[in-house]
């Protein structure tokens, strides 16, 4: 049978609530539940609960690397909050905010191993191959992480260079769901490959519409703080086409917004906006992100299930390239 979206989402969040932590040191575990507790898309699980569902009628098979996913995703959220100064994230208070720094790192520590705990409960058979993605993989996002946190600093980060930080920060895990899931449902290399390669695609896709909500978000819907990648610089697609097209007078106002010290919050993202808005970004990043899109769909084509098989996946990630959250 073939799963549906609400389904999916529904064992993943049944298998979260079910999730017994320790109850001391209560300052450890807590603010592990708080931020689990607090849901989001639940992308990565959902992806790999139907990646498995192409190849099996039997998904279950896929709850433990699944939980994994989503504790390591958490996890990373914890340390990119606090990497990044943010201080709303799902609507709510960041950890490190709630509670301090230090509880932010060791909390997202302590959920980094979690998530090993789970994926290792894999069959034994699959579980070399499925360690070795998910490794790769976190190590990957630790090198998209601070070519993010470096990036900050430049003024010359090219579109190429972009691309690669947000394979590495973004999509990788959102692949490594799709071929994990794979893997446990018995797909080929071939295959799992082919969805390794599709979930790439659609996660630059991805990064790049969390960059464009960023600006053009709603705050209430999107949970994040609005202007926070323009007051941190952080080089998105926007800032880099920006500064590559803009004409003089305009650069020279962005390069006084970038190195300004002491600055009014809003009055810099309204400043950066107005260029962004001058220049049609948005409908300019809307083009990539349905490049990427088209890319990923042909990759999902090669993938060598019955179209009837792939509705439910093609549903979703269409749904999720027009999300406002
Ligand atoms: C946020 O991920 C981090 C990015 C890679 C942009 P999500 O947008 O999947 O966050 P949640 O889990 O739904 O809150
Ligand atoms: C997130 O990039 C990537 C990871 C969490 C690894 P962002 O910094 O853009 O994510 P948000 O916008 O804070 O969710
Ligand atoms: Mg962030
Ligand atoms: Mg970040
Ligand atoms: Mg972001």
């Amino acid at each position: 049978m073939t799963y549906t979206f609400a389904d999916l989402e529904n064992k993943i969040n049944m298998a979260i609530n079910e999730l017994d932590y320790e109850k001391e040191p209560n300052s450890l575990f807590q603010p592990i539940s708080y931020i689990l507790s607090l849901g989001g898309k639940r992308l990565r699980p959902i992806l790999a609960y139907m990646s498995t569902n192409l190849f099996d009628d039997d998904v279950d098979k896929t709850a433990s690397p699944a939980i994994a996913l989503e504790i390591f995703h958490n996890f990373s959220l914890l340390h990119d909050d606090l990497m990044d100064k943010a201080s709303i994230r799902r609507g709510h208070p960041t950890v490190h905010k709630k509670w301090n720094a230090n509880t932010a790192v060791l909390s997202g520590d302590a959920m980094l191993i979690d998530a090993y705990k789970h994926i290792v409960k894999v069959p034994a058979n699959v579980l070399p191959e499925v360690l070795e993605v998910f490794t790769t993989t976190a190590m990957e996002v630790c090198k998209g992480q601070q070519y993010d946190m470096d990036f900050e600093k430049r003024l010359d980060v090219k579109e190429s260079e972009y691309i690669e930080m947000i394979r590495l920060k973004t999509a990788v895990l959102i692949a490594a769901s799709m071929k994990i899931g794979a893997i446990l449902g018995g797909a080929s290399k071939k295959d799992a490959g082919k969805l390794y390669e599709f979930g790439i695609n659609i996660g630059l896709a991805f990064q790049l519409k969390d960059d464009l909500l960023d600006v053009y978000g709603d705050q209430d819907n999107f949970g994040k703080q609005i202007g926070g990648d323009i007051l941190s610089n952080k080089k998105t697609f926007l800032l880099i086409k920006a500064l590559e097209i803009t004409n003089k007078e305009n650069n020279a106002i962005l390069q006084k917004w970038i190195t300004a010290q002491d600055f009014d919050s809003g009055a810099k993202i309204n400043a950066v906006k107005k260029i962004y808005d001058e220049l049609n970004l948005e409908s300019l990043t809307y083009k990539l992100i349905k490049k990427y899109y088209l890319a990923g769909l042909n990759c999902l084509l090669e993938v060598n299930v019955t179209e009837d098989r792939k509705e439910e996946l093609l549903t979703y990630t269409n749904n999720l390239m027009n999300r406002e959250k």
